[in-house]
């Protein structure tokens, strides 16, 4: 990757100028089988370049309660775009057609207009658990004939492409109107994201992508750590996988902690722990050897794998947490 990044050609993105990035849109479109595509700094910034452009402020965007969107961009759809946002329930992140039915608004001068439907794939918050086609087909289906803008945050759609067994351009296909996926999460790259759709939406979103601070000039240096990583870094997304269904066996059973069990039965890359105590400082305890897990709030701690943890590491970190678990 580093010398996909020494070698890249490079131009200025705000000029629109730059082969390597102008290389990386068309090769996302493509990918996700959308009509353009664009780079952007953070998973954060697609998903709330998606909603700037496809809303108008006094719509409401419609998500799972444990979504991203809702919980980690700081407010951005309500600060940004003037939307509020609607949760919904389901278990392990995800929801059915009636839900969405039953959350579309009236048309009536006193209800926010329902405009967009967030589909998160996987979901974060909720042990990353992978959408079935058939289920976000049925989702976004009732969403659109209610006119709504379907949006899947895909910032580990690979990870749910790998477990699930289909392509992303197959899971997006006619049913999403934007997605947004990230480079740096499981794919190893730096920094960087995309949001891809129509031509016309992307159109919109390269004018806030300016207007938010996102437009990058030489970014063909980060272009490049994407194109790599996207040609060499996704079908080993089944080792991350496989890691962490070792760390959940490996970790069940130790005194004291619980281990939340596969969403849905089918785990990709993520473990989510039940400890006792303060989940900050159980994380703490275990950085002073060496592995780094994240607080989710009330107890309740977040393994990832990703390509720079290997089977031996994975091994290290049953061993560190069973050292401080029960104490
Ligand atoms: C599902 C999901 N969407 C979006 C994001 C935002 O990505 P970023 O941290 O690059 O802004 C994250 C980050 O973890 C995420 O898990």
């Amino acid at each position: 990757m580093m010398q996909a990044i020494a070698a890249a050609e490079l131009g200025d993105d705000v000029l629109g100028d730059d082969p390597t990035v102008e290389r990386l849109e068309r090769t996302v479109a493509a990918i996700l089988g959308m009509e353009a595509a664009i780079l952007v700094p953070s998973g954060t910034m697609a998903n709330q370049l998606a909603i700037r452009s496809a809303c108008e402020s006094g719509d409401e965007v419609i998500c799972h309660r444990d979504s991203h969107v809702l919980h980690y961009e700081t407010a951005a759809p309500a600060a940004l775009s003037g939307c509020m946002t609607q949760p919904l329930e389901g278990e392990a992140g995800v929801f059915d057609a009636e839900s969405v039915r039953r959350a579309v608004r009236p048309s009536d001068q006193h209800a926010p207009r329902s405009r967009m439907l967030v589909v998160e794939n996987t979901v974060n918050r909720a042990g990353g658990t992978a959408w079935r086609r058939e289920e976000f087909r049925a989702v976004a289906s009732a969403a659109r004939d209610l006119g709504l803008h379907v949006h899947v945050d895909g910032a580990r759609l690979w990870n749910a492409c790998i477990a699930r067994g289909y392509a992303p351009g197959e899971f997006l296909a006619a049913s999403a109107d934007s997605a947004s996926v990230c480079f740096s999460k499981g794919l190893g790259a730096p920094v960087g994201s995309a949001l891809a759709g129509s031509r016309a939406l992307i159109g919109r979103a390269r004018r806030f992508r300016k207007m938010f601070g996102g437009a990058m000039r030489q970014s063909g240096l980060l272009a490049a750590a994407a194109i790599h990583a996207l040609e060499h870094h996704v079908a080993r997304l089944v080792e991350d996988h496989a890691h962490a269904m070792r760390l959940a066996a490996g970790l069940s059973g130790l005194p004291g902690i619980e281990v939340e069990p596969a969403p849905r039965g089918m785990r990709t890359n993520m473990v989510f722990l039940r400890v006792p105590g303060d989940a900050a400082e159980f994380c703490t305890r275990l950085a002073a050897q060496g592995v780094r897990m994240i607080p989710m709030g009330h107890g309740r701690v977040r393994a990832v794998t990703h390509l720079d943890v290997d089977a031996a590491g994975i091994e290290r970190a049953i061993e560190a947490v069973r050292s401080i678990a029960g104490r």
